[in-house]
């Protein structure tokens, strides 16, 4: 592609000077692979386009919502006829409730919901919720884990399980995270140790369950045991945010996969974001109702939004729960994901590459290393620059991963066979050139 005809280059260009970075969500500016955006024209099923007309195969989808692949027939038509009912009212309507009844019915943890807009929203919400509800002001959260940026979670570690954070973003006040005590991922020790020493103080403890914001990194069973035993015995809630693994991972999201292994286990609030809206702005918290009703305008904790449940959104992600909810859905979308994982898995050991990936449902994520991490230290040994090249060679190809290293991809019900092996095909190819 020519200077002069490269149509996402004069895109950016004119994106720059307009919008910081060019992009309205600072991962989508290439930063940490270099190069050009791809300035996406449209999409369809398992494909985007781009400006200059190439195609990709996505392993995006949009972060994880478009868990059907892009313009799904069914809820297309729900979301046309939606948007001529009307955009938007501010006033309650059925599918709010048709669309919790749906949610709830295969994640039980939660008997009450309310619907947001983002993930960040409803892990903010989630949390004002946890204080309001313990009458207390510590949260516990873990090193490279992502809930959104409201301001009590932009934090690093501080020095030692008795110092609270330090802001990783300007603009976020010392005393706002003096509140959020930064813990190692998969540390029971750790964990133990914090419930020691503050549990008294802490309100909850946010997790996900499996890490996307990590690539993927799963919180081991024991972790999660403890988590769950440790905020009971303390009186702190657990916070399972599942925006990213809600109805990615399985129907019952990733809090089944655990209740499968540990006997009864169940967050006290779950947050859910990006396949509950198809695509569209739509997230939500739930939860027992004895919690859920200190939300106003029951109880004393405030939340409110004026495009929340908004008719259009809720009509794309009621038709997209009914779609995947339909018997064998997830059984084909993890044997797809499982199917991609292997074949980048045999495509690297063949080239003498070192690699290693895991996937459940339609997540998968890949590293190149030798084993599987369990922490954000240990994602990070990844040599960033043979990443580098993984992601340009791939996309030149036209496979689209994730622009970094620290984040999951996605396969959709649209991804066929061939789209895995083309994937696959372009992988070995560039995986013969790292290998030199
Ligand atoms: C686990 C998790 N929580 C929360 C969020 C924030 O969601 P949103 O980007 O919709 O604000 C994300 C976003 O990627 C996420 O992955």
């Amino acid at each position: 592609m020519t200077h002069s005809t490269d149509l996402n280059l004069s895109l950016f260009e004119r994106a720059k000077a307009l919008i910081p970075g060019g992009v309205n969500s600072p991962v989508r500016a290439f930063r940490a692979v270099g190069g050009t955006p791809r300035f996406i024209a449209r999409a369809q099923g398992a494909y985007m386009w781009d400006a200059n007309g190439q195609r990709f195969i996505d392993y995006i989808g949009s972060w994880g919502p478009m868990i059907l692949g892009h313009g799904h027939p069914a809820v297309l038509e729900a979301v046309q006829k939606a948007a001529l009912e009307g955009f938007s009212f501010g006033a309650p309507t059925e599918r709010e409730v048709e669309l919790a009844e749906e949610i709830i019915r295969h994640v039980p943890s939660m008997e009450m919901i309310r619907l947001v807009s983002s993930g960040t929203e409803a892990g903010m919400s989630a949390i004002r919720l946890a204080r309001g509800a313990t009458g207390r002001s510590k949260i516990i959260k873990f090193n490279g884990c992502y809930h959104g940026h409201a301001d009590s979670l932009l934090v690093k570690a501080g020095s030692g399980l008795a110092t609270f954070g330090h802001a990783t973003s300007a603009g976020v006040p010392a005393e706002v995270v003096q509140h959020t005590l930064v813990l190692e991922y998969n540390d029971v020790a750790q964990l133990e140790e914090a419930f020691a020493l503050h549990g008294k103080e802490v309100a909850c403890v946010i997790m996900e369950p499996i890490a996307g914001n990590m690539n993927f990194v799963r919180a081991s069973v024991p972790f999660m045991r403890r988590a769950r035993e440790l905020c009971t015995q303390h009186g702190a809630l657990l916070v399972i945010d599942e925006v990213m693994t809600g109805f990615r991972v399985g129907l019952g999201s990733a809090q089944g996969l655990y209740a499968q292994q540990i006997p009864g286990f169940a967050p006290d609030l779950t947050v859910l974001g990006k396949v509950i809206g198809g695509g569209m702005p739509l997230a939500a918290f739930g939860g027992p109702r004895a919690i859920m009703e200190q939300l106003a305008p029951l109880g004393p904790v405030y939340q409110a939004g004026t495009l929340s449940g908004n008719p259009v959104a809720t009509a794309c992600g009621l038709a997209t729960l009914r779609e995947i909810a339909k018997p064998g859905f997830y059984e084909q979308l993890a044997a797809r994901t499982r199917a991609l994982i292997d074949g980048l898995a045999g495509a690297a050991q063949a080239e003498g590459v070192a690699f290693c990936a895991d996937s459940e449902g339609g997540m998968f994520g890949f590293f190149l290393l030798p084993q599987l991490p369990q922490n954000y230290p240990e994602v990070l040994k990844t040599d960033g620059a043979r990443f580098n090249q993984l992601f340009h060679g791939l996309l030149e190809r036209g496979v689209y991963i994730a622009p970094a290293l620290y984040e999951a991809g996605f396969v959709s019900a649209a991804h066929t066979a061939q789209d895995i092996d083309a994937t696959v095909a372009a992988a070995r190819e560039v995986f013969k050139m790292l290998s030199i």
